[in-house]
């Protein structure tokens, strides 16, 4: 397929999201590439899924950098010079300045391991167990500004049982995200996404049930 979208991926761990993507994006007939993998950490796993996906990868380690502008201009030229046309942040664990996200905006996106707007931020498994939610998720959306608030594009759902542990409910949430990342980049490169006063619109329309999982509770 010709005229694929050029696809950066951000990781700072296990990479099990970005494993996701590449297994998507290795269908020929899927409508996007990846064409870079960049870690900020050093000896991350995600590096491995890269380097055996034939994927070309680098390392940006941030501790080298005196501060976050010096880490994200260095950032900012590798993916311009890979030619990425969105960025994915899966699993990318720095936050980064208003002023990135300004120049990236609408071409950057994250997965976020809750039902945004709820549990932004770190430990995200913990707080819902301790909030006694009985329904828990993650959410694929556009990075704005404001941390784990921009536009929504895509939300599984899934049960909290009655004995679940943080790792359990993670686990269960994992395999929903290993499902909704590759639906929102196919969508989105697809060109089907927009945003319109800050709600995704699918073909012009806020629900599109390929961007909706949810549980069967019984
Ligand atoms: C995922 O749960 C993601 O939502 C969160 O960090 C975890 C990364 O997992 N931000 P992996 O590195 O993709 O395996």
């Amino acid at each position: 397929m010709t005229d694929r979208l050029k696809v950066a991926v951000l990781v700072s761990g296990h990479g099990s999201n970005l494993q996701a993507l590449i297994d998507a994006c290795q269908n020929p007939g899927f409508p996007a590439h990846i064409v870079q993998v960049i870690s900020n950490v050093r000896g991350a796993f995600g590096i491995q899924r890269a380097l055996k996906a034939g994927i070309p990868y680098s390392v940006i380690d941030h501790r080298k950098f005196e501060n976050r502008t010096d880490f994200e201009s260095r950032l900012n030229d590798e993916l311009e010079s890979c030619g990425a046309e969105l960025v994915c942040l899966a699993g990318f664990m720095r936050l980064l300045t208003g002023s990135f996200v300004e120049k990236w905006q609408g071409r950057l996106v994250n997965v976020h391991p809750s039902l945004l707007p709820a549990f932004k931020g770190l430990d995200t498994h913990a707080r819902a167990l301790a909030a006694g939610v009985k329904i828990a998720g993650c959410t694929i959306h556009y990075v704005s500004q404001d941390m784990d608030a921009g536009p929504i594009i895509a939300q599984a759902a899934v049960p909290v049982l009655p004995n679940d542990s943080e790792d359990t409910l993670a686990a269960r949430i994992l395999q929903q995200e290993h499902i909704i990342f590759p639906v929102a980049l196919k969508m989105i490169a697809e060109r089907r996404v927009k945003i319109e006063d800050g709600r995704v619109l699918i073909d012009g329309i806020s629900l599109d049930d390929a961007v909706l999982i949810s549980p069967i509770l019984n």
